[in-house]
């Protein structure tokens, strides 16, 4: 990490949904240590009431957050507003949460099916349109969090391969429609990123984790600083002619089974 970028956020104001847990609250930490003012959102308070906490801990120059479901507009609009009225204007938006769980199509009932693609689709539109209009200038960054099902089908994630397939397209429609006002709307994509949420529920023991690294070209696991990495760089000025784009981070998934690869 001796030649890592840092950055230096202070004075800028991020609103970040599904920062609570995982990838997000790594992210979160990042930018709180970069000196940003931070208000996190997600459905549980006690979640939010210690990221917050751990936020001032790391550095943020103020944090905040509000118990909110992505999946209501009225809810996410409101905290957003308080947002605004804490710390201003919004320079950096994460539309991060999700949920997923491995289910056959044939199985999974159309209420389950329903909550994924609210959650992840419909909850990231929400949090963008509300954050829209307290971002409207040169500069602001928005950020999707999206993952390797929106572009290759998987087994048992029909309900996430849609949801994130629709992010990415949402994520270009808005980067084309905002851009005049100087608004960069971007995704991450991140690979299989250990120790969180999301590992656990689709590789839940050894057999399946060592298959998975077996099959990335780069043979292993992601962290959760490679995407916080990531949002940084696509937030910094570095990344003032990056729009509409999917970044990722995910250890050559998506390139295809690497199981065969032989050493150099
Ligand atoms: C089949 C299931 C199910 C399961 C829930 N349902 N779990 N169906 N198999 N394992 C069904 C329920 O029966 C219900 O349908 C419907 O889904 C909604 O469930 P609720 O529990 O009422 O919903 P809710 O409280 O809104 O919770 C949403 C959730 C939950 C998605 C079901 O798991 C959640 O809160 N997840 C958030 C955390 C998370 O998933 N993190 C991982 C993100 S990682 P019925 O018909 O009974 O009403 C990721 C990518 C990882 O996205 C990629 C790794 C490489
Ligand atoms: P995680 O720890 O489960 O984080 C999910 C976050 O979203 C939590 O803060 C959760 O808090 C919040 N959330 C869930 N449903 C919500 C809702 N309806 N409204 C508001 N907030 C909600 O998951 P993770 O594994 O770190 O994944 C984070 C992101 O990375 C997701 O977008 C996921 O799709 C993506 N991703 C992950 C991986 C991986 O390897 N983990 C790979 C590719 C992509 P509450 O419970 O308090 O609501």
């Amino acid at each position: 990490m001796a030649n890592a970028p840092t950055y230096d956020m202070k004075g800028k104001t991020c609103f970040m949904s599904g920062a609570t847990s995982g990838i997000n609250e790594q992210i979160a930490r990042r930018f709180a240590e970069a000196g940003a003012k931070v208000f996190v959102v997600s459905r549980s308070i006690e979640k939010v009431e210690a990221t917050v906490a751990m936020l001032k801990e790391a550095g943020a120059e103020d944090a905040a957050g509000q118990s909110v479901d992505a999946r209501s507009y009225p809810d996410v609009e409101a905290a957003v507003q308080a947002c605004a009225e804490k710390f201003g204007k919004i320079d950096m938006c994460l539309a991060g949460q999700a949920g997923n769980f491995p289910a056959g199509a044939a199985q999974m009932s159309a209420n389950a099916f329903k909550s994924v693609v609210d959650i992840d689709l419909l909850g990231t539109f929400n949090v963008f349109r509300a954050a829209v209009h307290e971002a409207n200038r040169p500069g602001a960054s928005f950020i999707a969090i999206t993952a390797p099902q929106a572009t290759q089908p998987w087994l048992f994630q029909s309900h996430v391969c849609a949801a994130k397939a629709g992010v990415n397209m949402l994520v270009k429609c808005l980067a084309m429609e905002w851009g005049v006002s100087g608004v960069r709307v971007n995704a991450i994509s991140p690979g299989p990123i250990d120790g969180t949420e999301g590992m656990d529920r689709l590789a839940p023991n050894e057999e399946m984790r060592e298959k998975y690294r077996q099959a990335l070209a780069l043979k292993e696991f992601g962290n959760r600083d490679d995407i916080a990495d990531a949002a940084l760089w696509l937030t910094s000025q570095g990344a003032d002619y990056v729009t509409g784009t999917i970044l990722e981070v995910e250890g050559g998934t998506t390139l295809g089974d690497a199981t065969l690869s032989m050493k150099l």
